[in-house]
């Protein structure tokens, strides 16, 4: 059994809330709850905590990074759009000696869909009367486009494919590029689809993963605070997986 770990939640919004119910299912305690109008008194509790999570905006969250990595407190990153900042970050994270572990989706399901996508991407690099597009649907109040997922997903499939050397949204792309296209719809109440489809003039072949909730989510953050527990460096959801 994992060991029971106070942990700060940095964001306290729909993902912090049900990060809190399942962390305590699992006997973690609370030690800090932070949100955008928290003072420096919420920090100092925050410093109590064995590992922090956070789940806040693309424009918060490097700041909170670095917050924790001033207090020392290992950090797990759960918000997307903020990654033109990664480089910065790790430098900060490896000189420093602290502890980070970002995932653009916490979800084991969707991980092992990483994986497969990766597979198929290698299976048809030399089938190109296929071509290929990712679609992604959210629910209304996501903030960033593509979701950080659909990148994730397409950083996947340019790695086997060469004939793609970069990604577009589908209302920038222009005809007779390499760009890989996304769709980025917004439609109420959606936790996440992800979809990647190859299409030949023959037949399609589609790989989707719907979540069903945000618990898988929650679990796999809180999975990942247990492994980063004690570590020092940068990580992802692979290297907890192990793909
Ligand atoms: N990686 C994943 O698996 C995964 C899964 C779900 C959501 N997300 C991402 O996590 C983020 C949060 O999602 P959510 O559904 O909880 O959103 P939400 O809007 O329900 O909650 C965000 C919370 O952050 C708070 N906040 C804003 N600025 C802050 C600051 N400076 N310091 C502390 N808190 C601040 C807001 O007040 C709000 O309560 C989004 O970027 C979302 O895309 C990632």
């Amino acid at each position: 059994m994992a060991k029971q770990l106070k942990i700060a939640l940095v964001g306290y919004g729909k993902m912090g809330k049900l990060i809190e119910q399942i962390a305590l299912k699992r006997g973690h305690s609370i030690v800090a709850r932070i949100d955008a109008d928290s003072s420096g008194a919420d920090w100092e509790q925050a410093e109590k905590a064995d590992v922090a999570i956070e789940f806040t905006m693309p424009k918060a969250a490097v700041a909170n990074i670095k917050k924790c990595f001033d207090l020392d407190v290992p950090v797990v990153v759960g918000t997307t759009g903020w990654y033109d900042h990664m480089a910065e970050i790790r430098t900060l994270c490896l000189s420093g000696n602290k502890a980070l572990l970002t995932a653009t989706n916490f979800s084991i399901g969707v991980n092992l869909f990483f994986h497969i996508n990766k597979i198929l991407a290698q299976a048809m690099e030399n089938l190109p009367e296929y071509d290929v597009e990712v679609e992604e649907i959210h629910h209304t109040q996501k903030l960033d486009a593509p979701s950080g997922t659909a990148i994730t997903i397409a950083e996947g499939i340019m790695a086997g494919l060469s004939r793609k050397s970069g990604w577009v949204l589908r209302e920038n792309a222009k005809q007779g590029t390499d760009e890989l296209v996304i769709t980025a719809k917004r439609v109420d109440d959606v936790p996440g689809t992800h979809k990647v489809t190859y299409s030949s003039e023959i037949d399609d072949i589609e790989i989707k993963h719907t979540a069903h909730s945000r618990s898988g989510f929650a679990v796999g953050a809180i999975v990942a605070a247990e492994w980063l527990h004690g570590k020092k460096g940068c990580y992802t959801m692979n290297d907890l997986i192990g793909f």
